[in-house]
């Protein structure tokens, strides 16, 4: 067993058991930090906190659904038994659902609207004076569908609550700044997560997969998905970046200047 020592600097990354939340969380242990992982699955949170703690990592797991109206009551009071500072809050929980302006309904809106947008201001609140103490940072995984469109995949529902998330962190970097506590955000393209795995290609026929392939190739200059440790990589340096503030990070191999 390796020895498990606390380097008393804290991030928090939500849905830091799987895909760019589990990626983001190894990169930002990689760099020094403890970790708090918030995620529902309790199992998937052990096998996370196991194969992080593995080089040394002190890994803290919060089961918890971010679409409960309590829970960033409830995360913050569990940070609270932890430390009065925090060095790293990465708002990375975010769902959409794909529907025609006809089809697209107001529970769908509601849902997206919370967890996309609500949750990551309530949860930065919740824990501002953490980072007002370690004058620390907060990183909010938006999408590049705040700003491309997909011919075919109508997005109008889930791009609003995308571009809400993009104009809040430059909104709070401006308004947080003169506390020492900075605001990004990362636009990630297409990456090959067990999410995107699941809900987008396992669906496919072999015919729809060679499109998408062919597709991803066409669409992206650098032509491939993204990795999550892509997206890690991005969300160490805003981190790190003691004078960035106020960015969209856009991570996409090149996606939107097309
Ligand atoms: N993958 C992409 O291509 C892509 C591209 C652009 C942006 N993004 C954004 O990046 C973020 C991460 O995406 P991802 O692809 O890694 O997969 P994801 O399925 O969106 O996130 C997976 C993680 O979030 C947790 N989670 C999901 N819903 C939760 C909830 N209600 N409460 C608490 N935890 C929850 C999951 O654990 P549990 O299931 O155990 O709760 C897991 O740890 C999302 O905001 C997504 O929209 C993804």
């Amino acid at each position: 067993m390796p020895e498990h020592r606390t380097t008393g600097r804290f991030a928090v990354v939500t849905g830091g058991s799987e895909g760019l939340g589990l990626a983001i969380a190894a990169a930002l242990a990689r760099d020094g930090a403890d970790l708090i992982l918030v995620a529902r699955n309790r199992d998937k949170l052990e096998t996370a906190a196991k194969e992080l703690g593995r080089h040394g990592t002190v890994v803290h797991t919060v089961p918890a659904d971010l679409s409960a109206p309590d829970a960033p009551a409830r995360i913050a009071a569990h940070v609270g038994n932890l430390t009065d500072r925090l060095d790293t809050l990465v708002n990375n929980v975010g769902t959409a659902h794909f529907a025609s302006l006809a089809d697209t309904t107001v529970d769908e809106m509601n849902t997206m609207w919370h967890l996309n947008v609500q949750v990551p201001l309530l949860l930065s609140r919740q824990l501002l004076p953490a980072l007002v103490n370690a004058r620390g940072s907060i990183i909010n995984i938006s999408s590049y569908w705040a700003r491309k469109m997909v011919a075919g995949r109508h997005s109008a529902a889930y791009s609003a609550t995308r571009g809400a998330l993009n104009s809040m962190t430059r909104a709070l970097a401006s308004e947080l700044g003169p506390q020492g506590v900075r605001v990004n955000a990362i636009a990630p393209g297409a990456v090959r997560t067990p999410q995107y795995e699941r809900s987008y290609l396992a669906p496919m026929t072999a015919e729809e997969r060679t499109a998408h392939d062919a597709q991803i190739e066409h669409s992206y200059p650098l032509g491939r998905l993204g990795t999550p440790e892509d997206v890690a990589t991005a969300a160490a340096y805003l981190a790190s970046a003691q004078w960035t503030t106020g960015t969209i990070l856009t991570v996409d191999g090149g996606l939107t200047i097309r």
